[in-house]
Parts: C-alpha cells; structure tokens; sequence
C-alpha cells in the first residue's frame, strides 16, 4: 500500500492514544465526539482501510454492506463486541479486534463497587444528605445489608468473573458459586474458593449477590428473565457490568417493584443510553452510565491494544487479539 493506510476513529479517543495512532494511520477523527449514523458509518466502511470502532457504534449488516467495500480491518476500543455482526463481517472477508485483558481489573473494581453501594445505600445516602435531609445518626438510620460472608454469584466465570471472585473471596470473605457455560480448570476456581454449579438457576438460589458476566448478544439475551428472577433469593441484589441485554429490563423492574429481590447495580442498559424510567425512580436501584472500563489508565490501554492490533494487520502479521 502507498502512504499510510486511512482509518476512521468512530468517538474521541484519549488523545495520547490518537497521536499514537495518527503515526501509522491517515487519521479521521470524531471531533464532536457525536455517535456516528448508519450512513456515515457505511460511508466510512467505503472509504477507509480501517474503522476503529466502539460499543455505542451499531455495525450490523446494513452497515457493512457499504459498496464498494474497502475496510478490512475494525479494531474495537472494547473487549465485547456484541454491536459488530460478526458473522457478515467474516463474510466480507474484514478482521476483527478487541481489547481484553487490560479492562479486567478496573471492570472487576466496579462490580465490587456496585455491591457495596446497592447493600450500603450509598447512592440514597448520597442524595439524601445532598438534599438537606440528613438530621443526625441514629441507630436505625438508613440501615443497609451486609457484604462481607455473604454468598457472590457470577455467571460466566471468565477473566473478569474471576477477578471479581478474587475480590469477594479475599477481600470481603464471601463464598463464591458460579456457572459457566464451558468447564473451567480446577485452578481458577480453587484459588478464589470457588464452586461450580451446573446451572444458572442453582446459582441463583445459592446467592446473596449475582454478579453478571457472560457475553451479551443473541445467545445470553434475556438470560435473566421473569422466571430467573424468580429464583433469586428475596434479599438477594443483581450486579451487571456486562450487557443490558443479558436481562430482561421489564422483568426486573416487576421484581423490584415487587420486592421480590432487594436491589440492583447496574452499569448497563437494554436501550443504552436510554434507561427505564422505572430504574431511576427507585432508591434501591445504582445506576452508573457504563463506567466498568473508565479510568485514564485503563481506557488509554485499551486505545493502545487496537494500536498494537492495527500494527501487526496492517505489517501482514497476525493481530493478537483477533475475533474474527
Ligand atoms: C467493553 O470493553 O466491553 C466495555 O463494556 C466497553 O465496550
């Protein structure tokens, strides 16, 4: 190829990551920082090398039907990349990329984070003496629930369902069940004093606290519906830092409204940045704009592991963090 291969970075990225880029790309940056529509989106796919996208992006088969096509590589700031249609994307022959690993431990602290803050109250606490309401301690004052010994778990036990077991187990001595689809080695589990359930549902009947963290997309959608709700435990709280599909969002607000689960943290959202009006009337409820991965330590890092994948795609090798 003459010259540098052009690339479009579909949001602003931290900038010492668009400098790094803009060395090895004919760079086009989103200056406004404003989703990009379905036809700009295809317009770039006809007329970069490179689409550098991210999870508020929706790259599905109209969008890569672009004609003529001239991207053949997405390198994704994420490590989920539920938005990008895979399988048309391999079928025109374009290379995916993600970002795992360096998002595992700053996801994982924030999961921990909403445990806490659902249990403690901390969000209606905040909003409570922010509105002048607070008139003193008193010994049945906002009264939460207990985290530490209490039972966490995670459905779907990869890198960052494990870090989030590390912390519970060693930091706040929480017995951990979990289940997986796959089978996981005996070592993962044994070292955050975990136990594998065979289902979904057992976990749930076992927790305190379920934590999600499978995959979102058309396999896990709805994975905790009406009837899983059900399951939990009646003073039991649901966590989820991975995606708004994986639960049905109606059903949960039934649930809560129900009582019959005691709370939620949520950093996700079925219709992102759209979230149920229901969820936000409600004071047992923490809901926080999709900030799993939002340090400048870690998002920076992210930028640079498309870098790195672009580099290798682009000098004929293969990208280390390939998906498809
Ligand atoms: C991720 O990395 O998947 C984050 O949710 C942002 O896309």
């Amino acid at each position: 190829m003459m010259g540098k291969p052009k690339a479009r970075i579909t949001r602003r990225w931290p900038r010492k990551v668009e400098r790094r880029l803009a060395e090895i790309f004919d760079l086009e940056l989103n200056h406004d920082d404003e989703p990009m529509s379905a036809a700009a989106l295809q317009a770039a796919f006809s007329s970069m090398d490179a689409v550098l996208t991210t999870v508020s992006d929706r790259i599905d088969a109209g969008v890569l039907s672009a004609e003529p096509l001239k991207t053949r590589f997405i390198g994704n700031f994420g490590v989920g990349y539920n938005h990008v249609d895979v399988g048309t994307a391999k079928a025109r022959g374009i290379t995916l990329t993600n970002t795992p690993d360096v998002l595992t431990d700053t996801t994982a602290d924030l999961a921990m984070m909403l445990i806490l803050m659902a249990a403690r109250r901390a969000g209606e606490g905040e909003r409570h003496l922010r509105a002048g309401d607070w008139h003193g301690w008193r010994p049945t004052h906002m009264m939460g629930r207990q985290v530490t010994g209490k039972t966490l778990g995670i459905i779907g036990f990869g890198r960052i369902g494990r870090a989030v077991a590390q912390r519970a187990h060693h930091g706040f001595n929480m017995p951990v069940v979990y289940y997986n689809r796959s089978p996981v080695p005996p070592a993962y589990s044994q070292s955050v004093g975990a136990t594998a359930c065979g289902s979904v549902d057992e976990v749930l009947k076992r927790a305190d606290f379920v934590s999600l963290h499978c995959p979102g997309g058309a396999e896990n959608r709805h994975l905790i519906d009406r009837g899983r709700l059900a399951c939990m435990n009646k003073g039991a709280f649901l966590i989820n830092t991975a995606r708004g599909d994986v639960v049905d969002e109606a059903a949960l607000i039934e649930a809560l409204q129900a009582g019959q689960i005691a709370g939620a943290g949520l950093d996700v959202y079925e219709a992102e940045p759209k979230v149920s009006p229901g969820l936000c009337g409600m004071e047992n409820v923490v809901l926080l704009p999709h900030l799993g991965s939002a340090t400048e330590e870690t998002r920076t890092a992210m930028g640079m592991k498309v870098l790195e994948n672009a580099k290798a795609f682009f000098s004929g090798n293969e990208p280390p963090n390939r998906v498809a």
